[in-house]
């Protein structure tokens, strides 16, 4: 197989949780550039069903399918209906996430709770969810979504619960690599720097400002610039590549 056609996912079954907007819809839009059919995971599925339509214009299948992934029974609910238009999952792309900025010493329990359940534990149980495909399959790749804050403490704004839970991802990827490499499941993890989305620009301009001033490259990534490296590891390119997480920050976690 030469190296171009590595990179191509045609036919290849993904699903993408919080794939109707921000990271996870421009990721699906790259996939689905290089060939694979995709399920747009949200728990709003008007958006979701918007991103689909979008999707499907590149002349792939897509289908929208509404889903809280901090809930078991609407993650078992979403595998179900992903394997009843698709008939496997191939790739996973565990990217749903939120913030919520409050001082440790003031931090509500909702504020700790609310975050470390969606970012880490919704995340587990939609690794679980396609890994229980994958083992029968014997194959499959799953990305989760961590973040450069996995890695370094973001400032001047507090987001300790935000921070440990990104870490928390990236230790559960190298986990559960090890439990699935025996399967020909590999987990890897991404981790984007300051990339702009709804979910950065929730945040003050003036915070932006100085996010800027400590990135070495001077700019915030565009979403667009975190597609390679989810292709990279969705494929066949990355295949002796399991545990690994990737940093994509224009720097920030160098000094
Ligand atoms: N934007 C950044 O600077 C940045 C940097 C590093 C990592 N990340 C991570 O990337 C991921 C996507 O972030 P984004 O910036 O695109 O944010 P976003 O807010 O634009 O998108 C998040 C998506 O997750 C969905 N979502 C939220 N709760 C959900 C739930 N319970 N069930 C299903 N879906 C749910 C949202 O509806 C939305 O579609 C997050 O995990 C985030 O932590 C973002």
């Amino acid at each position: 197989m030469s190296i171009i056609d590595k990179f191509r996912l045609n036919g290849k079954k993904v699903f993408i949780t919080g794939g109707s907007r921000g990271i996870g819809k421009s990721v699906a839009l790259g996939l689905a550039e290089a060939g694979a059919d995709i399920a747009v995971i949200a728990r709003g599925i008007e958006a979701a069903e918007e991103t689909a339509h979008e999707l499907e214009q590149k002349g792939v299948k897509a289908i929208a399918v509404k889903a809280d992934v901090t809930v078991p029974d609407q993650v078992e609910s979403m595998m179900k209906q992903v394997l009843s238009a698709f008939g496997t999952v191939d790739v996973a792309f565990n990217n749903a996430g939120t913030a919520v900025v409050e001082k440790s010493e003031e931090m509500s329990y909702e504020g700790l709770t609310s975050v470390i359940n969606l970012n880490l534990v919704g995340l587990f149980l939609t690794c679980q969810a396609a890994a229980k495909v994958m083992i029968v399959n014997k194959r499959g790749s799953i990305i989760n979504m961590a973040s450069m804050s996995a890695h370094v403490v973001n400032v001047p704004q507090t987001t300790a619960n935000y921070n440990a839970s990104k870490a928390g991802v990236v230790q559960l990827t190298k986990c559960l690599a090890v439990e699935w490499a025996p399967h020909n499941v590999r987990v890897n993890s991404i981790s984007p720097g300051y990339t702009l989305t709804e979910l950065a620009k929730s945040f003050s301009e003036d915070l932006m400002a100085q996010w800027i001033e400590r990135i070495p490259m001077k700019r915030m990534a565009d979403p667009e610039e975190l597609q390679g490296a989810v292709l990279f590891l969705a494929g066949e390119a990355s295949s002796y590549c399991t545990g690994t997480d990737i940093i994509i920050d224009g720097g920030y976690t160098i000094w």
